[in-house]
């Protein structure tokens, strides 16, 4: 088991800046957008969705996962578009094996999702990177999820702490964080992955960062990056 991961346990307080792409400059962005305040104008850009991604829109059943799917395809394209200067419906996503989206003949170009409820948060960079919100729910029964998925080290974290929920919660994003950067997604062991200890099951070379914030004071976001102490920029869309 290596140890090669380091969690800033320091809460960051983002300063939201407007939505304008800037040079990278080895630094992470990430880019938060909110559902229903931008679902209006997303919206209109659904012809930007590709056949099959048009087809999973008309089979999901609920409106609000609806919303979630066709905002997270649309920025998702409108965002790297902007990027790589490439216009949104040309941009190709393709997929590792384990679904991580990437685009092809882009290797200074990586970029992660995630969503829950009213948000999609998005995290840009040169190097490597992984994001994950989750909406803090006060009255999620996490014990019985908790026992299957969290190291006793991340259990004992969160019974130690004075908002359970909160805790609980923020453990979850560090974990998915650090398994959506690097790629691997879902796994079986996932209580063997230790936060608390900063021990990863994976073998690299180059150190992990995580670092999280809370958005709207009722979710928390974690990211997880490669890149050594970079300036780090938030912008709303
Ligand atoms: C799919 C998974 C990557 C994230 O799922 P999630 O938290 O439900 O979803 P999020 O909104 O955070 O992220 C979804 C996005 O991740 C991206 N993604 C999918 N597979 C990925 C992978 N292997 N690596 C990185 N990103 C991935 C996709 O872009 C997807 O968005 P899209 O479908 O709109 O394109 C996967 O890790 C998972 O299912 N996790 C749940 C595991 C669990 O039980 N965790 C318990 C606590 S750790």
């Amino acid at each position: 088991m290596t140890s090669n991961l380091s969690i800033d346990w320091n809460e960051l307080t983002p300063t939201w800046k407007n939505f304008q792409v800037e040079p990278f400059s080895n630094g992470i962005h990430v880019v938060r957008i909110n559902i229903s305040k931008n679902l209006h104008h997303i919206s209109d850009q659904k012809h930007l969705l590709k056949n099959p991604e048009q087809q999973k829109l008309s089979r999901i059943v609920k409106q609000g996962d609806k919303n979630i799917f066709l905002c997270s395809q649309v920025m998702k394209r409108i965002v790297c578009g902007q990027y790589l200067n490439i216009p949104p419906d040309e941009i190709e996503f393709d997929f590792t094996e384990n679904k991580k989206p990437f685009i092809s003949g882009q290797p200074d170009f990586h970029f992660n999702i995630s969503h829950s409820g009213n948000w999609i948060i998005m995290i840009l960079s040169n190097n490597p990177c992984g994001i994950d919100v989750e909406k803090i729910q006060p009255d999620f029964d996490f014990d019985g999820v908790m026992k299957l998925t969290y190291h006793p080290d991340e259990i004992g974290y969160v019974q130690r702490s004075p908002d359970q929920h909160k805790a609980f919660f923020r453990i979850w994003t560090i974990k998915e964080s650090f398994l959506k950067a690097t790629g691997v997604g879902l796994i079986d062991n996932l209580s063997d992955l230790n936060m608390i200890k900063n021990s990863t099951l994976l073998e690299n070379p180059i150190p992990w960062k995580i670092q999280s914030f809370m958005v709207d004071g009722g979710y928390w976001c974690s990211f997880c990056f490669k890149s050594q102490n970079p300036k780090i920029n938030f912008y709303e869309y």
